[in-house]
């Protein structure tokens, strides 16, 4: 049996089209259907109309009151299947319901664990799409593109085989349930091209947090694919953020109390150094032993060394190197910041935030 979920929100006058268009598309095709609906309590009376069509129709109704969003309903929605395949698509006819037998059909013949329509690939497409929906979709695509070889990332019609979804981790955050199953899983997928059309009734939901939550989403993707270079990359934004806490602190002192800038120079440098050791500890070396003291000592000293290292690079670029007239001294500075950096890496995940053994 095929179990097709379609999350809903505000779709009641699509759901009267695209209910017995399912139904005929997988009948004509000899599958047996069932019909999934997770609503989030739309107020248009969403539910009431699965409801209602499930008195002629194979549907099941969900309806979520506490919890909101696409990919955990979708995952609800999975949950409650009974077919051996799962199908998640639109309900506002976006989708293709005809391309369901050939998104099926890679998964039947044991060729492929799940398959993804893509637009982006020969016989795919949009319909009537405005140039800025045209060029979001492209930029949101790309931005993927160091996680994964789907040609069409963002897309919200997938199959799957229900046994592949046992005890898989998945954080389904926002929208893009597809990107997050086939990335955090090694599925083999195969891509089938869709045109996409402009929904048939109401209009998208598709807001600010939904963007936001795509780029959590794909921050969390990149730190699980490239964990690595993410741990770098994490060091060096908790570096920046330590950056600002410490010049901000500095100009505090300075213009508030009154001390001399040196001073409140060596007040801001402690300041930040703990402002780093907490969020590395907490957040990009995750794993390492509560925070103490002589982790933070540790921590200390590696910063020290850090700075002695930019110092003496400092130094040497200024003079030796001429790095001295006007303000030369900032790029031997950031040079400096730049091995600094580096070395107090290193450190860091060695010596002060090492994993115990
Ligand atoms: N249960 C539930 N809860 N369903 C929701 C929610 C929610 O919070 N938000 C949206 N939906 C449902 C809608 O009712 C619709 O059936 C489907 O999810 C897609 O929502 P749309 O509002 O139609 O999204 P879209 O057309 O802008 O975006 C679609 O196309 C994009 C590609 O351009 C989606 O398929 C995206 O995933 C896809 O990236
Ligand atoms: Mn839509």
């Amino acid at each position: 049996m095929i179990s097709v979920v379609l999350p809903t929100y505000n779709e009641s006058k699509n759901l009267e089209v695209i209910i017995p268009r399912i139904c005929e598309v997988l009948r004509a095709a000899n599958r047996d259907v069932e019909i999934i609906i997770v609503d989030d309590n739309s107020p248009d009376g969403t539910a009431a109309v699965a409801q209602k069509l499930a008195g002629s129709y194979p549907v099941s109704v969900i309806v979520r009151h506490l919890e909101r969003g696409l990919s955990s309903a979708v995952l609800a929605g999975f949950e409650a299947a009974r077919g051996d395949i799962c199908v998640m698509m639109d309900a506002d006819l976006s989708h293709p319901v005809e391309k369901l037998p050939e998104m099926i059909e890679p998964i039947e013949q044991g060729r492929s664990d799940a398959t993804v329509a893509s637009r982006y690939i020969a016989g795919g497409g949009c319909e009537n799409w405005k140039k800025h929906r045209q060029v979001i979709s492209r930029v949101s695509g790309l931005m993927a593109r160091g996680i994964t070889k789907l040609s069409d990332p963002t897309s919200g019609f997938l199959a799957i085989r229900k046994s592949f979804l046992n005890g898989i981790q998945l954080e389904p955050i926002g929208w893009k349930l597809a990107l997050e199953i086939v990335t955090r899983t090694n599925a083999r997928v195969t891509e089938v091209p869709i045109v996409f059309k402009d929904r048939l009734h109401g209009e998208t939901k598709l807001t600010n947090k939904v963007i936001l939550d795509y780029l959590i989403q794909l921050w969390r993707l990149y730190d699980y694919c490239h964990p690595k270079k993410w741990q770098v990359l994490k060091f060096i934004v908790v570096g920046f953020s330590g950056f600002l806490v410490d010049t901000t602190i500095l100009i505090a002192i300075v213009e508030l109390f009154g001390l001399d800038p040196r001073t409140g120079a060596i007040c801001s440098f402690f300041a930040a150094v703990t402002w780093n050791y907490l969020l590395n500890r907490l957040w990009t070396f995750p794993y390492a032993s509560e925070p103490d003291s002589t982790s933070f000592i540790r921590f200390l000293a590696v910063c020290l060394v850090g700075l002695s290292v930019r110092l003496s690079i400092m130094h040497l670029l200024m003079e030796y190197c001429g790095m001295k007239g006007g303000l030369m001294y900032v790029g031997a500075s950031m040079i400096g910041i730049v091995f600094a950096t580096a070395v107090n890496f290193v450190g860091a995940k060695k010596f002060a935030f090492a994993k115990s053994t």
